[in-house]
């Protein structure tokens, strides 16, 4: 497997690889400041569930690495709070991000308990790393079951983004495949071109390719049909954010996808760690849903491709009702209805 860094601290700012620029160029770029983060993580420079919540947390990092070391703590961790809340307004969907950013806080918040306010930046440092290395752990688990729910089959149906350049390791969907690969496993897997923003065309075949799995690119509205042709044994996709009823948002299309399997009789899996479950939200209907710019649907490589004031609507995500969903596979095991009363369980046990 090829290994991506997609996201690191290099000491005094962020270094991320410009995922706009993908496949034709691998661009490294440095961030120095909350607002080239944020407009990097709203510009989808850095995209995916995971890998936005760990950069907003070393963003967190970066824009208190200048707080004076003579400074009140009070002052800091009121500091913290804006920076941390600033930040989380760069994406609405994916709960990653304000997951992340708390896991800082409490982070500051406990080295200020404990120790003089200079150790709360090198916390919060200390923790973001943690996050980087813990997820590496969890996305090989999560691809370890994701193989054994899909190794019986062949051909699978994947949307989105969702590999090693999305996360920390592997990726989440993809996960399965990498893994597969590891124990000789031959997938087919059927990447959808993902409208408007073509991250399965520019990303998820650009990954699977260099792995050596093999990827067929069709567009989304071909899905349906591959299904019908029963070309298709199962699908699976990442999550943006799931409900405590076990509701999935992901990409724009997933929905269409798990309608589509239920009426075809095709097993539909998400993959996702425990940092995307938001157990605040009872039922998908809460989750905020992004809303891109019209131009993103209007125009196509930088030329408009409808008649000038073309009105269009761009919700980014969707969400895909716990019923559609044959398994959530999670590192803590893979899950399976009823979910709001398997969730609440394993909520518990922690
Ligand atoms: O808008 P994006 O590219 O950030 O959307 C990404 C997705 O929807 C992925 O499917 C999701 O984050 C899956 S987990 C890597």
């Amino acid at each position: 497997m090829v290994h991506f860094e997609p996201v690191a601290w290099t000491g005094s700012s962020i270094r991320i690889i410009d995922q706009t620029r993908l496949p034709e160029a691998l661009i490294y770029e440095e961030l120095t400041n909350t607002d080239e983060v944020i407009k990097a993580i709203r510009g989808l420079k850095v995209r995916g569930a995971p890998l936005i919540g760990y950069t907003a947390a070393f963003g967190l990092c970066l824009a208190m690495s200048s707080f004076p070391a003579a400074g009140k703590p009070e002052d800091f961790l009121a500091a913290l709070d804006r920076q941390s809340d600033k930040l989380a307004t760069a994406r609405p969907t994916a709960v990653n991000l304000r997951w992340a950013l708390d896991r800082l806080r409490q982070a500051a918040h406990l080295a200020i308990e404990r120790g003089p306010l200079s150790s709360a930046t090198q916390a919060m440092l200390e923790e973001a790393r943690m996050i980087l290395a813990e997820d590496r752990k969890i996305f090989r688990k999560i691809g370890e079951l994701g193989f054994e729910v899909l190794k019986g089959y062949t051909n699978i149906l994947t949307h989105c983004h969702t590999g090693a350049l999305a996360t920390a390791a592997y990726g989440t969907a993809l996960a399965a495949f990498h893994i597969g690969r590891e124990h000789g496993k031959d997938f087919t897997v059927y990447v959808d071109e993902t409208r408007p923003l073509l991250q399965g065309a520019r990303i998820t075949t650009f990954e699977l390719k260099l792995a050596g799995i093999q990827a067929i690119l069709i567009c989304d509205s071909a899905a349906a049909f591959l299904m019908n042709q029963r070309k298709i044994d199962a699908i699976i996709v990442g999550a943006d954010r799931i409900a405590a009823n076990g509701d999935t948002a992901n990409k724009i299309g997933t929905y269409s996808l798990a309608v589509n399997a239920n009426a075809h009789h095709i097993p539909f899996y998400v993959a996702a760690p425990w940092s995307t479950f938001d157990l605040d939200l009872d039922s998908g209907s809460k989750i905020p849903i992004e809303e891109r710019d019209p131009v993103e649907i209007t125009c196509f490589a930088g030329r408009r491709i409808s008649p000038k004031d073309t009105m269009a609507y761009n919700p980014a995500f969707d969400v895909t009702p716990h019923r559609l969903i044959t398994g959530i596979i999670t590192e803590k095991g893979i899950l399976t209805p009823p979910y709001d009363a398997v969730i609440r369980r394993i909520a518990e046990m922690m």
